[in-house]
């Protein structure tokens, strides 16, 4: 009998070049962006994991059923192809195309929340919590206590805490509570996975009080693959049967296809009712465009379609998975503190353990991405003090529980030589700096509101004038 080896499911046929710039230069074009990543230009960056995001390779397939893109303004046949397949991967009736996951978040909470209202969840992603609020509402984090923490193995810590969210619930009556939201998986929450028998529950729940489930369904199929080794009872069902199961208790989905749709662009909202269906399409004619393609093209939704076909495929799923995980463990095996489990897409650094000397005020996780595009020209983007801003109420900067930097790894993109190399840059920087630096970053000029994406860094000197360094 042969031995069981990595299986590689694809080859690559079309290739984009990519270029290391000298030393000097990464510094000089790094300190001109002050200090953030997301204002570099991608051809300054040699390995970009900022997310993954929209940052996926296009499969032949996929490439070939764009060709025949349908782009007329109504029911457009590649309209009818997405609708199709998100019914027969995930079964729900109807579906609304939209240009990303936050539009979906918008036309949903529209329609469904009401000032005052609560939606209770597990580790809402920041965009989704952030139109809760805008749409007069609030998103209540129930997720299990093991999940807030980078330490500790629990299979599932994406999980909902049952008991939470049941007395969340009577706290504020069902009236008030919007729908529930489960997040799979928990990106904020370091990539980590739902189990089948959470989401089971919750339904059960909602069912009591006469709730509506809707699923963020950003990355799905990752998930699944997550339930299919880690759950007793799925080893033998296939991600299709998973995936159905994991839909059927919910309601409706939120999508983002950017993740796994395998699209650059695109998501969508699926809904199994008439009616709720006939309210989301006035708001997505307005903010979106005629609900037959609501900000997509026809090529794109073909794509889309496609990639459902794609990202479901055991083979693609198992070297996904395990091309994280492989890498997480290169990570682990020179010690680099990252948040355990390993989770689908990302490995997240604990950057309070990385950089134990730098006070939490200056930004560890911002420095360890500042430093790792120094060393090697590699973007990884900060989970963490500044993503998560200021107290809207006080005006004081909000803690996080976890300052962490995110390396995201791109569906199809990178080989594991690539990883190699990044996993050798982390341990550089870990060798060198990690017990060495004593300080770290301080605004330059904070956005205002989101301000994640525009604001500038600098580097706070020690108090002798030097680098912060010790000797
Ligand atoms: N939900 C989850 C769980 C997400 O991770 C994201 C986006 C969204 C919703 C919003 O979707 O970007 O298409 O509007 N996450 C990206 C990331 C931005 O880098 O993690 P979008």
């Amino acid at each position: 009998m042969s031995r069981a080896r990595q299986i590689i499911p694809y080859k690559a046929k079309v290739v984009e070049p990519i270029a290391l710039l000298p030393y000097e230069e990464r510094v000089r074009r790094i300190e001109a962006c002050g200090n953030n990543l997301f204002r570099l230009a991608s051809q300054d960056v040699y390995i970009d994991l900022l997310t993954d995001s929209g940052t996926g390779a296009l499969s032949a397939a996929q490439l070939g059923r764009m060709m025949i893109g349908d782009e007329a303004y109504a029911g457009s046949r590649s309209f009818f192809e997405m609708e199709r397949q998100i019914r027969e991967t995930m079964g729900y009736r109807y579906t609304i195309p939209v240009h990303q996951g936050r539009a979906a978040e918008r036309v949903l909470d529209f329609v469904l929340i009401k000032k005052h209202m609560i939606v209770p969840g597990n580790s809402h992603f920041d965009t989704t919590k952030a139109h809760i609020e805008f749409a007069g509402g609030r998103a209540i984090d129930c997720t299990i206590d093991a999940g807030r923490s980078s330490t500790g193995y629990h299979p599932f810590k994406g999980d909902v805490d049952l008991a939470k969210l049941e007395s969340v619930i009577r706290e504020y009556g069902p009236r008030h509570v919007a729908y529930i939201l489960m997040t799979v998986t928990c990106n904020s929450g370091g990539g980590q996975p739902v189990s089948m028998e959470n989401i089971r529950e919750v339904r059960r729940i909602a069912d009591q009080y006469g709730l509506l489930v809707i699923l963020d369904a950003a990355r799905f199929a990752e998930n699944a693959w997550f339930i299919k080794h880690r759950e007793p009872g799925y080893a033998t069902k296939t991600i299709h049967e998973i995936v159905a199961e994991m839909c059927s208790y919910t309601d409706a989905a939120i999508m983002s296809a950017k993740k796994d749709a395998l699209v650059p662009m695109g998501g969508f909202i699926a809904v199994r009712d008439d009616l709720l269906y006939e309210r989301l399409k006035a708001p997505t004619i307005l903010f979106e465009g005629y609900y037959t393609y609501g900000g997509m093209s026809g090529a794109d939704m073909e794509a889309l379609a496609q990639g459902l076909r794609d990202v479901t495929e055991e083979p693609y799923l198992t070297y996904r998975i395990g091309q994280v995980k492989r890498f997480g463990e290169l990570l682990m095996a020179a010690g680099i503190p990252l948040v355990e489990p390993l989770g689908g897409h990302a490995v997240f650094i604990d950057a309070r353990r990385f950089f134990s000397h730098v006070p939490e005020d200056e930004f560890p996780a911002q420095l360890l991405c500042v430093e790792l595009y120094k060393e090697g020209g590699v973007r990884a983007v900060e989970v963490g003090s500044v993503l998560i801003g200021r107290d809207p109420d006080t005006g004081e900067n909000i803690r996080p529980n976890l300052d962490l930097c995110r390396i995201t790894i791109p569906r199809r993109v990178y080989t594991m030589e690539h990883l190699e190399y990044v996993a050798d840059v982390v341990r550089t920087v870990f060798e060198e700096k990690g017990q060495r630096m004593r300080h770290g970053l301080r605004f330059e000029v904070e956005a205002p509101g989101i301000r994640h994406f525009a604001s500038t860094f600098r580097y706070v000197r020690g108090a002798d004038g030097g680098t912060g360094d010790l000797p």
